[in-house]
């Protein structure tokens, strides 16, 4: 989604504006630009498409100036063009934006009214021309940008930049996130931490509400209800080596790459002396499973089918009775909310508009909110009672991978604990189950090895239209994660369904133009699933079967191709079984040639509905 970067700077803007923009590139963005004050002077250039459109242009038509503020855009308001690629200007202000306006047609009117013209489709240009118009009342800079952000509503984080002005910015935040970046007589502004990483790692993150007087020397941030407010100033060690692909030819391939490493990590951080131990709330008190009768999870994307895989492990382990829903039908949907229950949000970046929609939801009415979160600062982290994060590092590709094993496996500890204080596991059991947990990144690397025949199978699958993919039980939500990968970034339609619900209709896509892919651990239901991918056949359908040696063997002749993964114990299935979700979904999109880390029209972060 749109990305922000500002900088009150010591030395040229421009090329430390384009560069911040190029770490929001994972964002997911379709037209760029940057404005500055030169002199006192206010300019711009914008462009459509990628960042080097906007970096050629600045080549021809430079733009001198120590003071800026730059976007990546991803369109709501208005097709990508240039006229609506922000920064958007009012003879006297510039301003970046990311979120949504929701009364911007009542604004525009207002100001329509009052004889001010519009040249772009953009809810943005409502709050350029706002604030002009304030200006133009007489007000100061920071007054009139003060005035404007009361008049919106909706969700946004903005940065304001004047004419007159080289040492002054003023932003704000409601809905979306904002961090100042605190150097050496010089401040920067950021989305997030990741755009300026190497220039600073003092980051003070905005609150909900708060709006900020920035100068090279000062900050002043006051908060929603005006009064001046005092936000801690972090020092975050975000390693810049973190966001480069470290040789990789993807941020997706190195990211499924280090997952084992990464997962390492994640399962040392939820163990003790090798039992489960899962972090406490802000009073220091531990969560109590024993209260809790029933869960909801509620996440998009990915994050929701981690949940879902999930809802099998707490229902079966744990005895815990789970609803779960995506976040945009769960927070229109006014459930009713039975006594003793917990919700639980799943999700990636913490930001995800509909997610914390979700959230804000229950918070009056759950006993308790619990959230599985990648950045322990981000929104929904912030207004959760437990917070259980994923150690997954900066996640880049817009495909989520890395985040989703990680979310699979703080849940799965989180499951295991609850399992303990239920007693709804024998100590035997939970003690295998709990070394089944730490056996997970060695097997995570084994399971790596599969890349080659992915490869293989990959370049078929590059030219199908149609691909199904099949599981059964938790490997259900893998086969729509596996769908979804794949249709993410190699746009070849492809669909998940629960192997068993394959003969009430979506059988009847089958030919031998379709392959489907079985994600088929041999565990308990491994027969039933054979038997399902025995009718697709039958059909002459063009089975790609994942399973273990044994489960290859057993499942016969007539399979087109085979996936030999590791055998495993069937707790830690769903994690191992989404390396080759992934894989077949990398190597397809690599032989179609499609941008894989960026793919078209997708935002890393949905910050808006
Ligand atoms: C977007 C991303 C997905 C992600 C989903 C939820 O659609 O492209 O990869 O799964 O948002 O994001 P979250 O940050 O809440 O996990």
């Amino acid at each position: 989604m749109c990305g922000i970067v500002g900088v009150l700077g010591q030395h040229e803007a421009a090329p430390i504006l384009v560069e911040a923009l190029k770490r929001l590139e994972y964002r997911g963005y379709d037209s760029a630009g940057i404005a500055t004050v030169n002199g006192g002077a206010l300019d711009r250039r914008r462009a459509v498409g990628k960042l080097v459109n906007l970096s050629d242009l600045l080549v021809h038509q430079p733009l001198a100036g120590k003071s800026g503020i730059g976007h990546t855009r991803w369109a709501t308001h208005g097709e990508p063009n240039e006229r609506n690629a922000h920064p958007h200007q009012a003879s006297h202000v510039a301003v970046v934006h990311n979120g949504i306006v929701e009364n911007f047609k009542d604004l525009r009117e207002e100001l329509t009214a009052k004889g001010l013209s519009f040249e772009s489709e953009t809810d943005t240009e409502t709050v350029a021309k706002m604030a002009q118009y304030y200006l133009d009342q007489g007000l100061s800079p920071r007054d009139a940008a003060e005035q404007t952000v009361a008049r919106l509503e909706g969700a946004f984080a903005l940065a304001f930049l004047f004419q007159g002005e080289d040492d002054l910015m003023v932003v704000a935040r409601k809905g979306s996130p904002l961090a100042i970046g605190h150097g050496d007589g010089e401040m920067f502004v950021g989305s997030d931490a990741i755009a300026l990483a190497p220039l600073t790692h003092k980051i003070t993150y905005l609150d909900e509400g708060d709006f900020a007087v920035l100068t090279r020397n000062s900050v002043e941030i006051r908060d929603a209800k005006g009064q001046l407010a005092n936000r801690e100033m972090r020092t975050i060690q975000l390693d810049t080596t973190q966001v480069d692909k470290g040789g990789y030819k993807h941020f997706m391939a190195k990211e499924i790459a280090e997952q084992p490493m990464v997962l390492e990590r994640t399962v040392a951080s939820y163990l003790n002396d090798g039992a489960i131990a899962l972090p406490r709330n802000a009073e220091g008190a531990a969560i109590d499973f024993t209260q809790i009768d029933r869960l909801t999870i509620v996440a998009c994307g990915t994050a929701y089918y981690a949940g879902a895989v999930a809802k099998y492990w707490f229902e079966q382990i744990a005895q815990i009775p789970v609803e779960i829903d995506v976040a945009s039908e769960f927070r229109y949907r006014e459930p009713p909310v039975s006594p003793r229950t917990a919700a639980l949000f799943v999700s990636q970046s913490g930001e995800t508009a509909d997610t914390l929609a979700a959230l804000r939801y229950m918070t009056p009415r759950a006993d308790c909110i619990l959230s599985v979160v990648n950045v322990p600062e981000s929104s929904i982290a912030r207004e959760s009672d437990f917070v259980f994060p994923i150690h997954a590092g900066p996640e880049i590709g817009v495909a989520s991978t890395k985040a989703f094993t990680c979310q699979l496996t703080v849940l799965l500890a989180m499951v295991l604990e609850a399992a303990r204080q239920r007693g709804t596991l024998d100590d035997a059991t939970l003690a295998h189950h709990v070394e089944t947990l730490t056996t997970l990144p060695g097997m995570m690397s084994r399971t790596l090895n599969i890349g080659t025949a992915s490869e293989k199978i990959s370049a078929k699958l590059a030219e199908a239209r149609d691909i199904l993919f099949l599981g059964r039980g938790p490997l259900f939500p893998l086969a729509m994660e596996g769908a979804l990968k794949l249709k993410e970034i190699s746009y070849i339609h492809a669909e998940g369904y629960a192997s068993g619900e394959l003969k009430h209709g979506p059988i009847a896509l089958v030919d031998k133009q379709v392959p489907v892919i079985v994600m088929a651990p041999r565990d308990g239901l491994f027969d039933k699933t054979v038997s399902n991918m025995q009718e697709v056949m039958a059909r002459g359908g063009k089975i790609v079967l994942v399973s273990d040696a044994v489960g290859l063997a057993e499942a016969g002749d007539g399979v087109w191709k085979r996936v030999e993964m590791p055998a495993c114990d069937d707790l830690i299935a769903p994690i191992l079984y989404a390396i080759p979700a992934q894989m077949l979904a990398y190597h397809t999109a690599c032989a179609k040639g499609t941008d894989v880390d960026q793919p078209r029209n997708l935002a890393k972060s949905v910050t808006v509905e």
